[in-house]
C-alpha cells in the first residue's frame, strides 16, 4: 500500500478529486495517510478533516529557521508513514532537505503544458495569463516530480484543453482546473501501480 501523504496551502479542489477518485476504488493500491498545509485556514485541511483524516497546520513561522522547519517537516511525514508526497496547490517551496529525503517519491501539478510556463512566479491566473499572451492553442495541465527548480523535475503525464480566442484567464484557468481534477487521479494510479511493481522487485 502506497502512503501517500497531501500537501497544499488553498481550498483543495485536487486533493478532493484524488479522494473522490480512492472512495470509488479507482486508485487501488494507495491511501491517504496524511494532509499538511502552510495555512491554517486552508479547504485542503477541512477536507481532511472532514474526512476523518490526519490534518495538521506546520509552517515555518512555527520554528526557529528553515532547516528546523525542513526536519521538523520530514519527521511529521515519517511519523504517519509516508512514502509518497503528492504536492496539489502547495504556494512555498518545499525545503531542499525534504526534496532529498523523498527525492523520485513527490510530485506536484502545473496548470500549463510544462516545460512552457513555468517556473518562479508562475502561479495562479500568473500562468493563464501568460498561455494566452503567447496566443497558445493548447493548454494543460502537467504532473511533475518535484527537484531543486520550481515546475522542473521529469513529467508523469499531461493532459491539455484548447485554448479559445475569446479565453480570459478565469475561463481557460476553469477549464485546465477540470482536466486537472481527471489528470491528479490518473497519475497516482499510474504512480501507486509502478510503487506495487518495485515492491514485488
Ligand atoms: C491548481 O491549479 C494547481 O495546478 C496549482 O494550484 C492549484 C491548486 O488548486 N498547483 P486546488 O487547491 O487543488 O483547488
Amino acid at each position: 500500500m502506497l502512503n501517500i501523504a497531501v500537501v497544499g496551502s488553498g481550498r483543495g479542489s485536487n486533493f478532493q478529486a484524488i479522494l473522490t477518485a480512492m472512495q470509488q476504488g479507482n486508485v487501488p493500491g494507495a491511501r491517504i495517510c496524511l494532509v499538511v498545509s502552510n495555512n491554517s485556514g486552508a479547504g485542503i485541511l477541512e477536507i481532511a478533516r472532514t474526512n476523518a483524516l490526519p490534518a495538521v497546520h506546520l509552517s515555518q513561522t512555527q520554528f526557529p529557521d528553515e532547516q528546523a522547519f525542513a526536519a521538523g517537516m520530514v519527521n511529521l511525514l515519517h511519523e504517519h508513514g509516508a512514502d509518497f508526497i503528492v504536492l496539489a496547490g502547495y504556494m512555498k517551496r518545499v525545503p531542499r532537505e525534504v526534496v532529498r529525503a523523498f527525492r523520485d517519491r513527490m510530485v506536484n501539478i502545473h496548470p500549463a503544458l510544462l516545460p512552457k510556463h513555468g517556473g518562479k512566479g508562475m502561479y495562479g491566473l500568473h500562468v493563464h495569463e501568460a498561455v494566452i499572451a503567447a496566443r497558445e492553442r493548447l493548454s494543460g495541465a502537467t504532473v511533475h516530480y518535484v527537484d531543486e527548480e520550481y515546475d522542473h523535475g521529469r513529467i508523469v503525464l499531461q493532459r491539455s484543453v484548447p485554448v479559445f480566442a475569446e479565453d480570459t484567464p478565469e475561463t481557460l484557468a476553469a477549464r485546465v482546473l477540470e482536466a486537472e481534477h481527471a489528470l491528479y487521479p490518473d497519475a497516482i494510479r499510474q504512480l501507486a501501480a509502478l510503487h506495487a511493481a518495485e515492491v514485488v522487485r
